[in-house]
C-alpha cells in the first residue's frame, strides 16, 4: 500500500473556522475538507479544491455530510477539582442566605477547602474525571483547571496533579492555573501577609518549576484579597514566566479590572460590577473579559457585565463554565454559552467565539481555538443544520464526533 501524505481528511461538513481572515460571523467554509497530519491541520478549504482524490491524499477518509465542524471547545475557567459538594448552600441561598454571608460564616470556599484536604487523590481524581467527561461529551478538548481549594503548597500542587491525571483519563488537555489567592486558609487567620508571602515565595515558583501551572489567578474581592495584596504574587508570576488572571468585580467593584489592566493580565473574569474606567483599563491592558453566566445565574445576580462597553472598546469576550461547587455547579460549556446569550445579550457568534478563539486567547494559547493550517487538529463535529443551534438548544446530545490532536476520540 502506498503511503498517503495525510493521516485523515474530514469531508463534506461546513466548517466554522473562527478565523478572522475569513468572511462572515464565524468564518464559515461550506462543503469543506480538513486534512490532518501528526495532530495538526495541514489543509483546509473547499472539497472541490482538494489537490487529489481524498483516498489518495489521506490514509483515512471520514465523511461527515450535513454536520458542522468547529474547533474543539475550550473551557478557559474552571475549578473542576474539589472534594465534596455544596448542595446544602444552594438550598440555603434559595432560602434567602447570601453567598457572601455564607462565606463570612466559614462556609463557602473554606468548606470546600476542608473537604478537599480530607479527600484522597483517588477520590478527587474520580470526581474530577466525571466532571471533565461531561465537558468532553459536549465537544470540549481543552480545560483550564485552577487550584485554590487546599491553600498549602503541597496541597495546591496535588490539586494540579490530580487535574492533569483526570484530564488524561477524560481525554481533555488540562491547562493548570495556580489560585493560591482564593481564600485565606484558617491557619493564617491572624497572618495575612504571611500567607501572601507563602504564595509568592513558595507556591508560584514551585508550580512553575514543576510545570504544573501556566497561569496564576487571584480572587480580588471584599471576602478574599485586595488588589494591593496581589502585587507580590503577580510579581512572582511574572518572574516565573507565568500568565496572570484575575477574578474581578464579581460581587463588588474592588478594582479587579483596573488591576488586571495594570498588569496586562491575560484575562479578567466575572466583571459584573466593572466600572467604565475598569473596562477602559482592560482595553489598555489587552485583557480578555471572561464571562461566567453560570455563576451569575446560580447566585441570582441582577447586574450583568458591561458587554456594550467591551464591544465599544474592543475588549475580546470569552465565555466559560466556572465549574465549581459553590457559585457555578455548571458541567456544560454549551449551556454557559447559551446563558451568555440569554442573560448577557451576546450574539451566538460572540458566544461561540467565546468558547473557541477568545478562550484560547485567555489561556495564551495560539495553537488552537481557530481552524487554520498549522493549528492543532482539535475538532468538534456537530449534528446540527445551523451553527446557532449550539447555543439555541439547552441540553441535548448534538455532538457527532470529537477529535483531539488528530485522533478521533469518543468521550
Ligand atoms: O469563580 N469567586 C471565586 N471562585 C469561584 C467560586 C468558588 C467557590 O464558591 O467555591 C468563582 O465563582
Ligand atoms: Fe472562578
Amino acid at each position: 500500500m502506498t503511503s498517503r501524505p495525510w493521516d485523515t481528511v474530514w469531508l463534506g461538513a461546513s466548517a466554522a473556522t473562527f478565523d478572522p481572515a475569513r468572511p462572515g460571523p464565524w468564518g464559515a467554509l461550506h462543503d469543506a475538507a480538513v486534512g490532518v497530519k501528526n495532530g495538526r491541520i495541514v489543509w483546509l478549504g473547499p472539497l472541490t479544491e482538494l489537490p487529489e482524490r481524498p483516498d489518495e491524499v489521506a490514509a483515512e477518509v471520514r465523511s461527515v455530510p450535513g454536520c458542522w465542524i468547529t474547533p474543539g471547545l475550550i473551557d478557559c475557567h474552571t475549578h473542576a477539582v474539589f472534594g465534596g459538594d455544596r448542595a446544602d448552600e444552594f438550598a440555603a441561598r434559595l432560602a434567602g442566605e447570601s453567598y457572601e454571608a455564607i462565606a463570612r460564616a466559614g462556609g463557602g470556599i473554606r468548606s470546600t477547602v476542608s473537604a478537599t484536604r480530607g479527600a484522597t487523590d483517588d477520590q478527587l481524581r474520580t470526581a474530577a474525571e466525571a466532571r471533565l467527561r461531561d465537558l468532553a461529551r459536549e465537544g470540549v478538548t481543552t480545560v483550564e483547571v485552577k487550584s485554590g481549594y487546599d491553600l498549602t503548597t503541597d496541597g495546591e500542587i496535588r490539586m494540579l496533579d490530580v487535574a492533569h491525571a483526570a484530564g488524561r483519563r477524560a481525554g481533555v488537555e488540562i491547562q493548570g492555573t495556580l489560585l493560591g489567592l482564593h481564600a485565606l486558609p484558617p491557619e493564617f487567620e491572624r497572618d495575612r501577609p504571611g500567607y501572601i508571602e507563602l504564595v509568592a515565595r513558595e507556591m508560584v515558583p514551585r508550580a512553575a518549576a514543576e510545570g504544573r501551572a501556566r497561569q496564576v489567578d487571584a480572587f480580588v474581592e471584599g471576602i478574599a484579597f485586595t488588589a494591593a495584596e496581589c502585587a507580590p504574587v503577580f510579581e512572582a508570576a511574572r518572574e516565573a514566566g507565568l500568565g496572570i488572571r484575575v477574578h474581578a468585580d464579581q460581587l463588588s467593584d474592588a478594582g479587579g479590572a483596573a488591576l488586571a489592566g495594570r498588569w496586562c493580565a491575560a484575562s479578567a473574569d466575572h466583571l459584573e460590577r466593572t466600572s467604565k474606567a475598569g473596562v477602559a483599563a482592560l482595553a489598555r491592558g489587552g485583557c480578555v473579559a471572561v464571562l461566567l453566566p453560570g455563576a451569575y445565574l446560580t447566585l441570582r445576580d441582577d447586574q450583568p457585565p458591561p458587554v456594550t462597553g467591551f464591544r465599544q472598546l474592543g475588549v475580546p469576550m470569552a465565555v466559560a463554565s466556572d465549574l465549581n461547587p459553590g457559585s457555578s455547579p455548571v458541567r456544560s460549556l454549551r449551556t454557559a454559552a447559551s446563558l451568555a446569550c440569554s442573560l448577557f445579550g451576546l450574539t451566538p457568534a460572540e458566544a461561540l467565539a467565546g468558547v473557541t478563539r477568545e478562550a484560547a486567547r485567555a489561556l495564551q494559547l495560539d495553537d488552537r481555538g481557530v481552524l487554520s493550517v498549522g493549528r492543532r487538529a482539535d475538532l468538534a463535529i456537530w449534528q446540527v443544520e445551523r451553527l446557532e443551534e449550539l447555543v439555541y438548544w439547552i441540553g441535548g446530545d448534538l455532538l457527532a464526533g470529537r477529535v483531539v490532536e488528530g485522533i478521533e476520540d469518543a468521550p
